[in-house]
């Protein structure tokens, strides 16, 4: 298991303690706001749920609680030490999701026509082959069953007024991730991607989120701080310092910042009606 893992490898981040909060702070921070698009997008009680790439399961353990307690909710993870984590993080729950070991391009340990909603959660962006992964989904679903898609696309981010060299970190954070075989703009694509694999019923939402909802800080770390790992080593001093100057910033208070992802969902026919 691991050779399919993409852009995102944990166990070997600079700090992984410190990504595995960034995850779990992302998640809980978003989850307000992602409940209600989830069950706009489809997600409701009783029906069965992968959550597929769930990392350390924190949206696989709030849906099951928040949304789904009646629901089989299956969460999916090819890296091990991360379902290791899913495993340990919910052990105290009295009623937690299952978590399989997975790899999204076969997903084996689903049996086709299964699933009722799968949802994608920051996965798409770290694949060398989306379409292919979407193929997999597509079989795992029962004919009416949808997947939902959330995913980053950079062209929404910005932080005003100017921060020097923000522009150009946003921009050599996307390069180094397309170099590796991923895509920080993948959001905007996601509808055409999903037509082009059979999908039927699209829908696309733009969710953003500001400064003005959140602590200043907690927003420059939920979106720069995987970014920083994508920065070559020989530029990191005007990354770091460009990410100083965003905390100066907003120590004085007078900035604006913003970032975007898509949530995209979209069924597989049903040939029956
Ligand atoms: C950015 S993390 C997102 C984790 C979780 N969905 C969340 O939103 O907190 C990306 C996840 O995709 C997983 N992943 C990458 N490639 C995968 C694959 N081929 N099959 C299954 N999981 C994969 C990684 O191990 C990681 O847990």
């Amino acid at each position: 298991m691991g050779s399919n893992l993409g852009t995102y490898n944990y166990g070997e981040f600079s700090n992984n303690a410190d990504e595995l909060e960034r995850l779990k702070r992302q998640a809980k921070v978003a989850w307000s706001i992602e409940e209600g698009y989830l069950a706009a997008h489809g997600l409701k009680d009783g029906i069965t749920v992968a959550d597929l790439a769930c990392g350390p399961g924190i949206i696989s353990g709030l849906i099951k609680s928040e949304i789904c307690p009646a629901s089989k909710v299956i969460g999916v993870e090819l890296n091990e030490s991360l379902l290791a984590l899913a495993r340990t993080l919910t052990a105290d729950k009295e009623d937690p999701p299952e978590f399989r070991a997975g790899d999204v391009y076969q997903l084996d340990c689903l049996e086709d026509e299964s699933i009722d909603f799968a949802y994608c959660r920051f996965l798409l962006q770290h694949l060398a082959e989306p379409a292919r992964a979407l193929q997999t989904v597509y079989r795992k679903l029962k004919p009416g069953g949808r997947v939902a898609i959330l995913e980053t696309d950079d062209s929404l981010f910005s932080f005003m007024p100017a921060i020097a060299d923000m522009d150009r970190f946003i921009e050599t954070a996307i390069a180094a991730q397309d170099r590796l075989g991923g895509d920080r703009k993948i959001g905007r694509k996601l509808a055409g991607l999903l037509w082009e694999n059979n999908f039927t019923d699209s829908l696309t939402q733009i969710v953003t989120i500001n400064t003005e909802m959140m602590d200043g800080n907690e927003f420059l770390n939920i979106t720069t701080s995987f970014k920083l790992e994508l920065i070559p080593e020989d530029e990191m001093n005007w990354a770091r310092a460009c990410i100083d100057n965003a905390r100066k910033a907003i120590k004085s208070g007078a900035y604006f910042g913003q970032a975007g992802v898509y949530m995209v969902s979209a069924s597989r026919p049903n040939p029956a009606g």
